[in-house]
């Protein structure tokens, strides 16, 4: 970058965050180093298949929620679908050896449920298996660790078709399908982790409808999250006995909460968001029970909760995964149930593409606030942020994320300076892909992909971490 830009850059942040030039160009400049964390620390990237794969229909899948939802009128922004998203599942072998150019050593994929069960259960897609057992052999070569994620969101269709998440034989079927991954990649794989954010996919598309598979209403939400927390604790057991030296975690959205103002009405407005975004799931599995006191119309969940169920909800993973991107202001709000809501942020606040506050400071106290909890070890399994990505002859100057990751794992860092014991960091994402309803627009990789060509760039994002991991 020029130094005219850069100091241009340097001023308009300096306006964003409200300080001076000279400080915002210390905070820019302020290194931080690899051995800062530590020489067992785990770095890496997060990715997950139905976003990047493509390959919706080949060698025997099945059909997921996400195939389906995609492919009505109105649902994704820019009307485009995963069918072929980055296209990992035909460039795996490049990506990864990618990857290993940017010393990024560990890689966290997903599954596709529907790719090895296409019906869901029963029948095995032995394709399906070839393509992962491929996948993983490759990052075995290369020296990459893989870290397996059991469910990214994109259930079989063939199990929607039958009520999905609201329906409790879901703690069967999720059973074989883990017992089956575990089986089947447990020899090479040793990082497991059962569920991504419950919270996103429950509330997405369980209660307000905006993900697939698109249903509303409370019965629907508090049926899929009470399933959902028993899957969460079965899944852990099943990896734990098909892969006992395992390191088995799950992982959470997290933000957190302020109270706009600091009245007992905005106090305990902030309380109970502060139960839906970072409390629901990880408190039964800890034996603390579901957060009712707080919450009160969790209590409508009664009677999907049968006999013995509140034991089940236990289990005690090796490591949390704590995926946070923004804060969250509260405000008491008449939205039925909740009577809370969010509070928009100053408009001159720095946004990235999705909406969100960039908050560094809310990733410490997010994890100042997990680590109350009795849990053996944290790990930061996504953070990351879309800003417009420009193409400069060939390359892309992506300081804005440069500057995010810094301020991020400053952050991370205060906290494990304090004692918390965060042992890794994956940056979401490694390489730009769907992203869900918002479709191809926002781009949170650290190298970007040209849609229609699938050519890769290394953004500097992805040589920032080159470098800072030699
Ligand atoms: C999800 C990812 C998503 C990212 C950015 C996380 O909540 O796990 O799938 O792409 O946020 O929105």
């Amino acid at each position: 970058m020029l130094r005219v830009e850069f100091l241009k850059y340097m001023a308009a942040l300096a306006a964003m965050w409200k300080i001076s030039p000279v400080v915002a160009r210390q905070i820019v400049e302020a290194e931080i180093s690899r051995q800062d964390f530590g020489k067992d620390f785990s770095w890496g990237v997060a990715t997950s298949a139905y976003q990047v794969e493509g390959a919706w229909n080949l060698d025997g899948k099945g059909e997921s929620i996400w195939d389906r939802y995609t492919q009505k009128q109105g649902n994704i922004k820019d009307s485009s679908d995963g069918k072929v998203a980055s296209d990992f599942y035909h460039r795996y072998k490049s990506d990864l050896g990618l990857l290993k150019s940017l010393n990024l050593k560990n890689f966290r994929f997903s599954f596709s449920w529907p790719r090895l069960l296409p019906d869901g259960t029963g029948k095995v897609n032995g394709q399906g298996i070839g393509f992962y057992d491929r996948m993983i052999d490759t990052c075995l070569n290369l020296g990459i660790e893989p870290w397996a994620m059991l469910y990214h969101w994109d259930l079989p269709q063939k199990l929607e078709d039958k009520d999905g998440w609201t329906n409790r034989d879901i703690v069967g079927w999720f059973s074989e399908y883990a017992d089956l991954c575990s089986r089947k990649f447990g020899d090479r794989i040793k990082h497991w982790m059962v569920l991504n954010e419950p919270g996103s996919y429950t509330t997405l598309g369980y209660l307000s409808g905006i993900h697939a598979p698109s249903r509303i209403g409370i019965g629907n939400y508090l049926s899929s999250v009470h399933h959902t927390c028993l899957c969460q604790a079965e899944g852990g057991r099943i990896l734990r006995e098909n892969v006992p030296n395992g390191h088995i975690g799950t992982t959470f959205s997290c933000s957190y909460i302020e109270p706009e103002k600091e009245t007992s009405l905005y106090q305990s407005a902030a309380k109970r968001l502060d139960v839906v975004f970072n409390r629901l799931f990880i408190e039964p599995s800890l034996g603390m029970g579901y957060p009712f006191e707080d919450l009160p119309f969790l209590e409508k969940m009664a009677p999907y909760i049968q006999n013995g169920d509140m034991e089940k909800l236990k289990y005690e993973f090796d490591f949390i995964g704590i995926q946070n991107y923004f804060r969250v202001i509260a405000k008491p709000f008449p939205i039925p149930y909740l009577w809370a809501s969010r509070v928009k942020p100053e408009t001159d606040a720095e946004m990235t593409e999705m909406g969100w506050e960039v908050h560094p400071d809310g990733m410490y106290k997010i994890i100042k606030q997990f680590a109350k909890y009795p849990i053996k070890e944290i790990i930061v399994t996504e953070n990351g942020a879309a800003f417009p990505d420009q193409i400069v002859n060939g390359r892309i100057h992506d300081l804005q994320r440069i500057n995010f990751y810094k301020r991020y794992l400053q952050n991370t860092l205060r906290a494990k300076r304090e004692g918390v014991n965060i042992t890794g960091y994956f940056a979401w994402t490694f390489i730009d892909n769907f992203e869900w309803v918002e479709g191809f627009h926002p781009r949170f990789g650290l190298v970007h992909n040209d849609f229609k060509t699938q050519e890769r760039i290394v953004k500097d994002s992805g040589y920032w971490f080159r470098d800072f991991l030699k």
